[in-house]
């Protein structure tokens, strides 16, 4: 039984890669909704119904469980699911949390009550579903007291990155940090709080400048999933090939993901 990884176009591969790398003993399966990407402009029923297809089709596939690498799935999606619709034996997990611990200095799964923490100006960058839904504050606030979030939508950089516009998208980055900047000039910590956004790190950390901690997901993610299976090693199947599936045209798609990652991924139709 494989672990799945469900994403709403490319940008969950950065996720991917990270938990290949910290868990080659595990099997993955990775869907990617590009035919439906992106998510982040999206109202949040339609971010649902789009969310349960496809970790329905994780489901179905064998996964017990499943990660959101995308974002504002996790944001817009992920608690109405855990409230009413996983099925008995069947768990999703988002990827705030394991940000938010490190951003707060908890150990893993450490739910004891909020507390004042060292970084008390925080910049979040995510898609407009995402900062509108206003998660990643609601878990911040379930641990930390005192820090004051600027969320700045990053309208256009998922599409640019999707269609492999890598210019049009660090354009956008920097726009985007000089709006923050307006609002919050001297934030201690930028949070990347979209899968697409470690593709522009670089260009997020020339924007931001000097002095500012950068939090991307994917290694925090994938410690947060290995400190997991350790608690479940039930939900570890054998065999280590990555099956990747996606709703867009598996050529285009493992084109683009080829030339993401620098290696071959070999998409089929989901
Ligand atoms: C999107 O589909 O718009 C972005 C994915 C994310 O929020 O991580």
């Amino acid at each position: 039984m494989a672990v799945g990884v469900f994403d709403s176009g490319l940008g969950g591969l950065t996720v991917l890669d990270a938990l290949v790398r910290r868990l080659p003993e595990v099997p993955f399966v990775y869907f990617g909704d590009n035919a439906n990407t992106p998510y982040g402009t999206r109202d949040a029923d339609d971010i649902y119904r789009l969310t349960t297809q496809g970790v329905q089709r994780l489901f179905d596939e064998g996964c017990d469980l499943v990660i959101l690498a995308c974002n504002t799935a996790s944001a817009a999606a992920l608690k109405r699911m855990q409230e009413s619709w996983i099925p008995p034996g069947k768990r999703v997990l988002g990827v705030f949390v394991p940000l938010i611990e490190a951003l707060t200095e908890r150990q893993w799964g450490d739910n004891s009550p909020p507390r004042e923490v060292a970084i008390k100006h925080v910049a979040l960058f995510a898609t407009p579903a995402t900062v509108a839904s206003r998660a990643f504050q609601r878990e911040l606030a379930f641990r930390a007291i005192g820090v004051d979030v600027e969320a700045q939508p990053c309208g256009g950089v998922v599409d640019a990155i999707e269609q492999g516009d890598m210019i049009l998208a660090e354009a956008l980055v920097h726009s985007h940090v000089e709006a923050l900047h307006r609002r919050m000039p001297k934030p201690e910590a930028a949070v990347l709080g979209c899968t697409h956004y470690p593709l522009m790190e670089e260009a997020f950390r020339a924007a931001l400048g000097p002095g500012v901690q950068v939090y991307s997901q994917p290694e925090l993610v994938a410690a947060s999933l290995e400190h997991y299976l350790e608690r479940h090693p039930d939900l570890i199947g054998t065999g280590t090939e990555t099956l990747f599936l996606t709703t867009g045209d598996p050529v285009a798609v493992g084109h683009k993901a080829t030339q993401f990652l620098r290696r071959r991924i070999p998409f089929k139709a989901a």
